[in-house]
């Protein structure tokens, strides 16, 4: 593992809570995109954890984050939503040391995977909160703020029944576009055609966002960005003859 970079303390909470909630209450139930999956923390990843958790990971707060302080510096910033194990992740953060990434997932052992990769790859542009982005966006981050949002192959949600739980709905959508600074972008992939048309109807009719590709009779998917790596998941679909869609679109 390389050198621990020094890097400013991240994990002191906030003293108080904006936007109206008291430190302390919870907020009302609502529909997740996720559900809490079991999974095995390898000793690698748990070492990750113990050495670079307190450098790397912040707290969940109800607080705006001074996203200067909090990466040391002043630098254009995307927010990534549900990494996963965090593949595609470091590729982008190793490609892009310019920029920086607000990274959310909760998925514990996802977290420590990608804890793994910063240590292997010694990247210094990755903060990681394990929360729901949900409320991170909420409650975490200001408008006209990010100037990038990615949301590589979140889960599709298959069943009818379950489709509400799919991030990518109007209300959710209005609110992200809202945290874009004008000329931000969203990026969007997925490898479930259903939802590929979802997000193209959402985002087309979402009045803060263009689509950056030109859009007629049907059509509107953006070629798969230059950054975003094919990652084992993706690849294996691709063997299998399933398509992958994505979607890039500009805040207005
Ligand atoms: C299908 S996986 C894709 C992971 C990764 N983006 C990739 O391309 O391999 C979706 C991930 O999003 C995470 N997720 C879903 N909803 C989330 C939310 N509201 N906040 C944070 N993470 C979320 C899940 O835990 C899961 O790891």
């Amino acid at each position: 593992m390389n050198d621990t970079p020094s890097l400013p303390p991240v994990n002191t909470p906030p003293a108080t809570a904006p936007t109206g909630i008291k430190p302390g209450v919870t907020h009302p139930k609502t529909i997740k995109s996720f559900v809490r999956r079991a999974g095995r923390t390898t000793t690698g990843q748990a070492k990750a954890f113990e050495d670079l958790g307190p450098l790397y990971v912040m707290p969940y707060a109800s607080q705006a984050l001074d996203l200067a302080a909090v990466f040391g510096r002043s630098a254009p910033t995307v927010l990534e939503i549900g990494f996963g194990m965090g593949e595609a992740t470091a590729h982008i953060a190793a490609l892009m040391p310019e920029t920086n990434f607000l990274c959310c997932e909760v998925h514990q052992p996802g977290v420590g995977a990608l804890l793994k990769r910063i240590g292997e790859q010694g990247l210094t542009n990755i903060r990681i909160v394990s929360h729901d982005a949900v409320e991170i966006m909420d409650h975490m981050l200001k408008p006209d703020q990010l100037d990038g949002i990615h949301l590589f192959f979140p889960d599709p949600w298959h069943k009818k029944k379950h489709n509400k739980r799919r991030l990518i709905q109007p209300p959710l959508v209005a609110r992200l576009a809202t945290r874009l600074k004008p000329g931000g972008y969203l990026h969007c992939a997925t490898d479930w055609q259903p939802y590929a048309q979802q997000m193209l109807q959402v985002l087309s009719a979402e009045p803060l966002l263009a689509n950056s590709v030109a859009q007629h009779e049907g059509e509107g998917y953006a070629p798969k960005p230059h950054y975003r790596p094919l990652t084992k998941f993706e690849n294996r679909g691709l063997k299998l003859g399933h398509g992958v869609w994505d979607l890039v679109f500009l805040r207005r």
